[in-house]
């Protein structure tokens, strides 16, 4: 069966229980399954493609912030998929992974020489530009190195998105984008610049974005600004409207994609660009969980704890964003309830994954998963605490692999040195 499912009362990953995963890939580990991933990024091409006509079908570029590993990225790579990148070395991973860089759009506020460098020479199709020095910069590096650059500009439509404050990105105060002054302004920059060539704009209101009437109200500000841009002698050619499709966390209504799909019908496509989407969370958050193993219970006056081998350095979400994450026992899975404080090792009292949470009885050794941890999972992973990277494991049908095995304290430390005078 695709995707996360029991059998014969254990919880597994297609075809794969997550009792064998555990053994060999050792806990803490992210799974993932291959066919979720798929699925995701059928719907998402589906309901543009029953929505838009055949000649305005959008080019979807993965934003790899969600989840950059080569597997994954690969596995996107191979339906089709573009890739969004905000940094050089997600520019390495996308390029090692196979992708053709004429799908490739860079963002990001703080670009450096160094990767729009990386960049030009790379071919990528786009810059999102996000203020007037960038696009000086940007010309000054292709002109340094005999390229022409193409960029958009991400306008900043000053829609509140988003299902947390600190992942809205479409508000004034925001720091991403330029008002529509600015906008007009940049092509004007551009139009008299020698290795710059302006073709449109870009957007993006913010991640997890349940209601969808934000989306149209973002979209609402495009027609009058191309259509004044283009009376001003601009040439409007792509429009770039971003990602930020929600998933189920925890009992979340999902976007309503066909409605979505409607509005870039009704009000995108007749402005006859090429369109780009970037989303991330939607093609593989649901698609991860994180694998872990109950280290203690732990009885106080007060509560039960379940200490587990996770921790906020692996899943950083809670404890970032209070983030939701639904948690399930990997086997007993019908004992009776008893209500937890799920809490990892790290010495932070916001190292907790759930407070009172009922779950099945569970005993210490005993196996649990984070559910929707795919996205900004993994990618957000640090060491702190001196704790190793968690392993990556992919499920396809009956195969697995490890596509990142943990990281050794060899590696955590080759990096580091003791100057001559302190030893
Ligand atoms: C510019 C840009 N595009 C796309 C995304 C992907 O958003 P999501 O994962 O919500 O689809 C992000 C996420 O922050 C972003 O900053």
């Amino acid at each position: 069966m695709n995707g996360f499912n029991e059998k014969d009362g254990i919880l597994h990953v297609d075809d794969i229980a997550l009792p064998e995963v555990a053994s060999s890939a050792g806990t803490p580990c992210y799974v993932y399954s291959a066919s979720v991933i798929r699925d995701q990024y059928a719907a998402l091409k589906g309901a543009m493609e029953i929505a838009l006509p055949a000649d305005r079908q959008p080019l979807l570029c993965y934003a790899c912030k969600a989840n950059s590993n080569l597997a994954v990225l690969s596995l996107l790579r191979s339906l089709g998929c573009g890739l969004e990148i905000i940094s050089e070395g997600e520019l390495v991973r996308g390029l090692k992974a196979g992708f053709d860089p004429a799908k490739i759009v860079s963002t990001g506020v703080g670009k450096q020489k160094s990767e729009i460098k990386a960049c030009l020479e790379a071919g990528i199709h786009q810059f999102n530009v996000e203020s007037l020095p960038e696009l000086e910069r940007i010309n000054e590096v292709a002109t340094k190195i005999g390229k022409t650059a193409s960029v958009v500009f991400r306008l900043n439509p000053d829609v509140a998105g988003g299902g947390h404050d600190k992942i809205s990105t479409g508000r004034s105060h925001d720091k991403f984008g330029l008002g529509a002054e600015n906008v007009t302004k940049g092509f004007e920059a551009a139009s008299t610049m020698e290795n710059v060539t302006a073709l449109g704009l870009s957007m993006h209101i913010g991640s997890q974005v349940f209601t969808v009437e934000s989306f149209r109200e973002a979209f609402d500000k495009l027609p009058a600004l191309v259509e004044s841009l283009r009376e001003g002698g601009h040439e409007i050619t792509r429009l770039d409207i971003g990602g930020g499709f929600p998933i189920v966390y925890d009992d979340e209504k999902l976007l309503d994609l066909d409605a979505y799909a409607a509005w870039v019908r009704d009000i995108i496509a007749p402005l006859n660009t090429e369109i780009i989407m970037e989303p991330g969370r939607y093609l593989v958050g649901n698609a991860g969980v994180l694998l872990t193993e109950v280290l203690y219970i732990k009885e106080t006056d007060d509560r039960s704890f379940l200490v587990i081998d996770a921790a906020m350095n692996d899943l950083l979400r809670p404890a970032l964003y209070d983030a939701f994450h639904g948690i399930e026992a990997v086997a007993n899975r019908s004992n009776a309830a008893t209500t937890y404080d799920v809490v990892g090792p790290v010495c932070e009292s916001s190292d907790i994954f759930a407070e009172q949470r009922n779950l099945p009885t569970m005993a210490q050794g005993d196996l649990a998963v984070i559910r929707s941890a795919g996205a900004y999972g993994f990618s957000m992973a640090s060491n702190y605490n001196t704790r190793p990277l968690p392993a990556e494991v992919l499920v396809d049908g009956s195969n697995h692999a490890i596509i990142r095995q943990r990281q050794s304290f060899d590696d955590i430390l080759k990096s580091e040195t003791i100057p001559d005078w302190l030893k």
